[in-house]
């Protein structure tokens, strides 16, 4: 019973809004019913029911188990690749679609390399990448140009060109600004990725977007990321240009995440008021955590899924559980959970300056360990460049939803697509 609940309420409403590329109506619906609440919710009874886990569910044929504890998330992203890989056969199924050689679906002994790759060309380990400058030239004439034309309104088909043109530009150079046939070439590649096994393989699709990205990442062009792939050389079996999907992907997220930032700056005095004093610091580094906060509110990956590569002990040693075993982790559920979080409904950008979250290792919205997000830096460079850019540049209201107004709580599901503005300022 309590199987079904979890297929019902957690796995069913987030495969309904589409895990890899989101379906708007379905995002629109989810908003309108809070599905997150329920699923949270769920989870906590399933806590108190059964105790700390991993649960593990009844499904014929397969083994899931359902982790619970912010330990055992620790346990597994801290243990991944191995003995938890993040290549999980779902995971595989999906991201088959439009990226096969990409990092985060490497298994065996090829994954280090790829993943050493992903590092250097998007400088994980530095806050600052060495394109900061492009970034914020690139980032500041497409804002003007966003806001230049679309007087006194914003909406996320406006902002989500701006958000496209900038990633283009970005990863391919300003040859590629409007290229929005490949965007939307890997757009319908991840529609069917949504499908995962259920839908079969578009190979002359998937070949002809290949075969764009080739083209686009041949030309290198000077303060891109294509200029990046071209001066690191890639040890053999890499596939440089395989791991880019990926990339393109990803920043769909970080769109979300920025417009779902802008709209909790608008209701909110003091972030907002921490927010323009930010914007002289070189480093954002108040709006950087402004974003972090959004994402672990609404993740953009609510599910983590990780597959042991080996027999692994659990329950103080008492069970041994088969190599093969998939642990799901909804991420919703910790960074949402009032009992173990105490600002779980609020945004609450602080609390990632000051020391706090170190006590929470199971708030990862860009997950964690040797196989977290590598892109992060760079995710937090772009969307504090285009929310600085765009707070320096107008005031902003927001006219919907309307639960954001709400003070204490804030809702369990955000519709990203359903976001709209108001604006006044030097432009107006
Ligand atoms: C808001 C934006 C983003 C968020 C919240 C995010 C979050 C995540 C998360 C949670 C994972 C782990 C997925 C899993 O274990 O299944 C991940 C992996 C990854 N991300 Fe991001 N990501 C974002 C944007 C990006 C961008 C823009 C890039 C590249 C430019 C990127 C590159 C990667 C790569 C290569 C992996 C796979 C890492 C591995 O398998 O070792 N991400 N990201």
């Amino acid at each position: 019973m309590d199987t079904a609940r979890v297929a019902a309420e957690v796995v069913a409403p987030t495969l309904a809004a589409g895990v890899i590329k989101r379906r708007p109506w379905v995002m629109a619906v989810a908003d309108r019913f809070q599905w997150d609440r329920p699923a949270i919710s769920l989870l906590r009874a399933l806590h108190a029911k059964y105790g700390k886990g991993p649960l593990r569910l009844r499904i014929p044929g397969r083994d899931i188990a359902l982790v619970l504890d912010p330990g055992d998330v620790e346990r597994v992203l801290e243990g991944s690749p191995s003995p938890f890989t993040p290549a999980s056969i779902e995971k595989r199924a999906a991201l088959d679609h439009f990226q096969p050689h990409g990092v985060l679906i490497t298994g065996g002994p090829r994954r280090a390399d790829r993943r050493r790759y992903n590092e250097r060309v998007l400088e994980s380990d530095s806050p600052r990448h060495s394109l900061a400058g492009r970034v914020t030239a690139v980032v500041a004439e497409e804002t003007e140009w966003l806001l230049t034309h679309n007087p006194g309104r914003l909406d996320w088909v406006a902002f989500n060109e701006m958000w496209w043109r900038v990633v283009r530009r970005l990863v391919f150079g300003d040859a590629a600004r409007d290229d929005v046939s490949t965007t939307a070439l890997l757009d319908s590649l991840r529609k069917r990725a949504n499908w995962a096994y259920l839908s079969p393989k578009a190979r002359n699709r998937r070949s002809a977007f290949q075969h764009r990205l080739t083209e686009l990442l041949d030309r290198a062009e000077a303060g891109s990321l294509a200029a990046s792939i071209a001066d690191t050389p890639a040890p053999e079996g890499v596939a440089a240009a395989g791991q880019v999907p990926h990339w393109l992907f990803a920043f769909d997220a970080a769109g979300m995440s920025t417009l779902r930032t802008l709209a909790l700056l608008a209701t909110r005095q003091r972030q907002a008021a921490k927010a323009m004093d930010d914007l002289d610091d070189e480093h954002h580094r108040y709006l950087r955590a402004c974003v972090l906060d959004t994402v672990r509110l609404w993740p953009t990956t609510p599910v983590l899924l990780r597959e042991s590569t080996e027999p692994t002990a659990w329950n103080g040693d008492s069970e041994v559980w088969r190599a093969g075993t998939t642990f799901f982790v909804f991420t919703p559920y910790f960074h949402r959970d009032p009992e173990t979080v105490p600002f779980a409904d609020s945004f609450e950008p602080e609390a990632w300056l000051d020391g706090r979250i170190e006590d929470y290792p199971a708030l990862v919205p860009f997950s964690a360990g040797p196989a977290g997000c590598p892109g992060e830096n760079l995710v937090l460079l772009v969307t504090s460049t285009v929310l600085a850019e765009l707070l320096r540049r107008a005031e902003y209201r927001l006219l919907a939803p309307r639960s954001l107004n709400r003070r204490e709580t804030l809702p369990a599901t955000l519709d990203n697509f359903g976001l709209r503005f108001t604006w006044f300022g030097w432009f107006a």
